[in-house]
């Protein structure tokens, strides 16, 4: 996708089009994207700026999930938005998130000594899908035995927010995501009778102290905080392992000093970023770029597009971890800038660490296969051959 938004910016950063089934405004300058991922002009909530007569309708079927959306802070503007988010913030202070880091190691161990003796290998299936959907289970307090339920939902929430889905298709991950709602309603009222020291048990208590947080509210949070947090995370890891097994001289970098490990991740971020893309609404009239944008025009902002502004980093379609400075929008920026990043970045860099120790002389044994989605950029699976430390 790289090239179209190469090729965009240099014709403006902010240019109008038809992009992804709609007409609207695609950013793809650094500057200008941060512009609309903080400017209180773009709003999450389009539906705020058209009568209901215009809106898009949709099935029966379909219904649930819309409102189980809406009542995620990713989708709502401030008041609305402020109050979910802080109710879950607290739970993502750096020393809060710090406090996880034996977990993440001991699981990172414990998966990686199953490859023992092993000599081929699949990233995903072996590896980086594991060990983000351990830490959330563990951190919303999810019980091991249902981990595995969660591929499904977190996949069915990918394809409902994606920007190129058929109405077919939406039909049919709408009722995976009623289920997983089901489930957490029922969690709920499980741990209302036995709260733990865990992060719903906390929205719980939240709701009982009188705080405005409603159950739906704290159903959806619940799925939104495990899709947030997990397939992005498989992609950061499985990325930037595939970034290192294509670039063997900055492997041999790494190898010989991990404290390199943190550029790998921030420059696999900017590089290959697990969201490619999200949106706003543009809320009021406005002139952007020398551009005239209007009120209820669509604005697709390039994550991706941002990163490899020149203007900001140079030479920036070359993959570097050596890069003086790494900038990047990856998390984006603004109020809705990424809740869990700092715990995003502590198992990216445990997750290579680990794999860097794990395996000696890892090469690709195919070309992976990119997954067809606009917004979330990952691979169908990495296959590679190595021996094991
Ligand atoms: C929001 C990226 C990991 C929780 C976001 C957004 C981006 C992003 C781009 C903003 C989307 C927008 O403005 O439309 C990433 C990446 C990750 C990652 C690249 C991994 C490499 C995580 C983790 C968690 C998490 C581990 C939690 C456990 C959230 C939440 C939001 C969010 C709750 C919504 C924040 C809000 O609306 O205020 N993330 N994320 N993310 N992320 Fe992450």
């Amino acid at each position: 996708p790289y090239s179209i938004f190469n090729t965009a910016r240099e014709n403006n950063p902010v240019l109008f089009g038809n992009f992804l089934n709609s007409t609207g405004w695609l950013i793809t300058g650094y500057k200008e994207a941060e512009f609309v991922l903080k400017d209180p002009r773009f709003i999450k909530e389009g539906r705020k700026l058209f009568p209901p007569e215009a809106l898009a309708t949709f099935s029966e079927r379909v219904m649930p999930a819309i409102a189980l959306t809406r009542n995620m802070m990713l989708f709502r503007d401030a008041p609305d938005h402020t109050r979910l988010r802080n109710l879950v913030n607290k739970a993502f202070t750096p020393k809060m998130v710090e406090r996880l880091r034996p977990a993440i190691e001991d699981i990172s161990s414990y998966l990686l000594t199953a490859r023992k003796g092993q000599s081929q290998h699949e990233l995903i299936r072996d590896f980086s899908y594991l060990l983000p959907v351990f830490v959330i289970t563990e951190l919303l307090g999810v019980p091991k035995e249902d981990r595995e339920l969660f591929r499904k939902w977190s996949d069915a929430f990918i394809k409902f927010i994606d920007f190129n889905t058929t109405m077919d298709d939406l039909e049919s991950v709408s009722d995976d995501l009623k289920e997983a709602s089901n489930y957490f309603r029922e969690l709920i009222s499980k741990k209302r009778i036995t709260p733990q020291e865990d992060l719903l048990s906390g929205l719980i208590q939240a709701e009982a102290n009188g705080d405005n947080l409603n159950e739906d509210e704290m159903i959806a949070t619940c799925l939104l905080l495990l899709v947030a947090g997990h397939e992005t995370t498989v992609n950061l890891i499985t990325n930037a392992y595939y970034l290192l097994l294509t670039h063997p001289e900055q492997l041999k970098l790494v190898q010989e000093d991990r404290s390199l490990i943190s550029n790998v991740v921030e420059e696999t971020l900017r590089f290959e970023p697990p969201v490619l893309m999200t949106s706003r609404w543009v809320a009021e009239d406005m002139e952007l770029a020398g551009q005239q944008l209007k009120k209820g025009q669509i604005a697709f902002i390039s994550l991706a597009g941002a990163n490899r502004d020149p203007l900001v980093n140079a030479d920036p379609n070359s993959f570097n971890i050596l890069r003086e400075s790494i900038k990047h929008l990856s998390f984006a920026s603004g109020p809705h800038f990424c809740l869990g990043a700092p715990l995003a970045r502590l198992e990216g860099i445990i997750a290579l660490e680990k794999l860097v120790e794990c395996f000696a002389n890892p090469r690709l044994l195919e070309k992976p296969v990119w997954r067809k989605n606009f917004a979330f950029r990952g691979f169908e699976a990495l296959h590679f051959e190595a021996e094991t430390r």
